[in-house]
């Protein structure tokens, strides 16, 4: 093909080239050389030295085609020399094809603005270059949106990354990328602007590495195993079950039969002429209708849903009684059975978070504004150390804290947001519905759906996108792709992502560190950017030897008693 394009020699209509004084007078011009309805193919010259400067034609790097009042903007995606062969001595025409995303259009008053989609083609032969800064901006520009800045664009570390916290937060987040890619610190820098931008965030951190005390030092509240208050009587049946029987009884009455123990319990309790303690927000919650509770009310039954206060030596009690009974209603074996499970668990050291107070009535406003940080001291943030417990309670844990958030949420009326942030997030909410916890599964799934209309919001991180529940992840309206190196995750993000372009998303396995690629709501464009760079003591980081709250570096005792444990 005999085709001559550079600056100097561009021929055709002479489209008025604006030009900042700033920008290179030496700027790489192109033609249009075919068009179709989502794609262009330019077509360029380069010196037989090549040579890469700011202007050069890459991969990854968004263009402009000059219209003159308007400029349609393009992403480039694949180049080629033309005739695939490399002329030394002379200029080398090169194909850049690239991917339409829309048009930046002169306004009144000289105000222009971004709008997807394209409304004229361009004629084969306009004149394409790079873009211009400004209009890289106005690609990425919120518009009336509050933005917040969070790192910078990749292809012009001057151009601010912005993106509109309320709206990330509102329909929900999801954080993607293999390992090591910066996934955590990521985290840690959006949730450092959520709550500057949200004063009345909340945010609960399911925390499985045990890593996001360091990240927060002067905003969170780290709550290890140890530091965990979580009383048995404010897990539903099944959570509570999930820890007793850790996923298999040795009878299969046993269930039935703490589910009528527990019930039997509470009404002990209720009985006992004690006050009721629940007092303040803890109050609304209990009072709320038990149809408005997550799960399967039915199966679960009635009271022993409501987590209202009941005592342990009651529970215990009262297997004796079932046990004294003439007329057994339950087999011996199962009721003695069931007894030493929970004496077990109830004088085991890794459960004291549940049992400590297990003979005590605490009231539940001190755990939830333990948990909630109501007031927040300036913490809004509550880093929950799960890799500290017992494998088989984390399940429960999240599901409580789940169900917490949402129920909290719903009941202060708009008062108090609450973000979960769950990290491995497949664990779960694996896509596998026969894996996971059932009620940890709904808990995370109510936020999803319905939590945006209550203040609850959700954030998911995961390395394994292809294992995370589809439905959850469909829920997330903002999604930070990092590096995806597997096909199947790609895929993934394609079906999550219903404007992402292809091309767009065949630069999943090649971003960089920190580098992220950025869809949906929470963003004006589809955005690839560059987190901004945290200090030390802004990262998440494993084991930290000084923490929240003094935590001193576990000495070898700790740390023989933690391998127990
Ligand atoms: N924004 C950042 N600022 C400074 N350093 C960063 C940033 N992001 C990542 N890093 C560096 O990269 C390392 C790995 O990041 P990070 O732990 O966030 O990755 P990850 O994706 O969460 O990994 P994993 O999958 O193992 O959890 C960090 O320890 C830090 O050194
Ligand atoms: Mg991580």
């Amino acid at each position: 093909m005999q085709l001559a394009v550079n600056a100097g020699t561009a021929a055709g209509e002479a489209v008025p080239e604006r030009r900042d004084r700033s920008q290179d007078p030496e700027r790489s011009l192109g033609r249009v050389i075919a068009c179709d309805g989502s794609r262009a193919t330019i077509a360029s010259a380069v010196a037989g030295a090549g040579r890469l400067g700011p202007d050069s034609w890459t991969v990854g790097r968004m263009i402009s085609i000059n219209l003159g009042r308007t400029r349609i903007v393009g992403l480039v995606y694949e180049i080629n020399a033309a005739d695939r062969i490399w002329n030394e001595a002379a200029d080398n025409v090169i194909h850049i094809d690239v991917e339409l995303l829309g048009e930046v259009t002169e306004g009144e008053g000289g105000r222009s603005h971004f709008q997807s989609g394209i409304s004229t083609y361009p004629p084969i032969g306009t004149i394409a270059h790079r873009i211009r800064a400004g209009d890289l901006a106005l690609v990425h520009d919120l518009g009336d949106r509050k933005g917040v800045a969070i790192g910078t664009l990749s292809q012009d570390a001057a151009i601010p990354a912005t993106i509109c916290i309320d709206d990330m937060l509102a329909r929900h987040f999801a954080l993607l990328g293999t390992t090591g890619v910066g996934k955590s610190s990521a985290v840690s820098l959006l949730l450092r602007r959520a709550i500057v931008a949200r004063p009345r965030l909340r945010v609960l951190i399911l925390d499985p590495h045990n890593e996001y005390a360091s990240a927060f030092p002067d905003r969170a509240l780290s709550i290890d195993s140890e530091g965990l208050d979580l009383p048995f009587w404010m897990f539903r049946l099944e959570e509570f079950a999930e820890v007793v029987f850790r996923g298999r009884a040795a009878f299969e009455e046993e269930g039935d039969i703490l589910r009528e123990v527990v019930a039997a319990a509470r009404e002990r309790y209720r009985a006992g002429g004690q006050q009721n303690p629940m007092r303040e927000l803890g109050s609304s919650l209990l009072k709320r209708p038990l149809d408005m509770s997550i799960g399967r009310r039915a199966e679960s039954g009635g009271a022993t849903d409501m987590p209202t206060p009941y005592r342990i030596k009651d529970v215990l009690a009262i297997i004796d009684e079932l046990v004294g009974l003439h007329e057994l209603r339950w087999p011996r074996a199962a009721l003695r059975s069931l007894k030493v499970r929970i004496e077990t668990l109830h004088d085991d050291p890794r459960y004291q978070f549940m049992f400590a107070r297990a003979n005590m009535m605490e009231t539940m406003t001190p755990v939830l504004a333990q948990i909630f940080r109501i007031p927040h001291h300036g913490r809004p943030i509550t880093v929950f150390q799960l890799g500290g417990l017992p494998s088989e309670v984390v399940d429960a844990v999240a599901s409580v804290l789940a169900r917490l958030a949402f129920d909290l949420a719903m009941s202060s009326q708009g008062t108090y947001e609450i973000l979960l942030l769950c990290e491995e997030a497949h664990r779960y909410v694996p896509a596998d519905r026969t894996l996971g916890f059932l009620p940890t599964r709904q808990a995370i799934a109510r936020i999803a759906k319905e939590g945006r209309k209550y203040g609850a919001y959700l954030g998911v991180v995961t390395q394994r996108p292809g294992e995370l529940d589809p439905t959850i992840l469909s829920q997330c309206s903002t999604i930070f792709a990092m590096r995806l190196a597997n096909d199947v995750d790609q895929q993934i993000i394609r079906a999550a992502i219903s404007d992402a372009s292809a091309s767009t998303l065949k630069f999943l396995s090649s971003v960089g560190n920190r580098e992220a690629i950025a869809f949906g709501q929470g963003v004006a464009t589809t955005m690839r950017m560059r987190f901004a760079e945290l200090a030390p003591h802004e990262l998440p980081a494993m084991d930290v030897a000084v923490g929240v709250e003094g935590r001193r570096e576990p000495g070898l005792e700790d740390m023989v008693r933690r391998m127990r444990g």
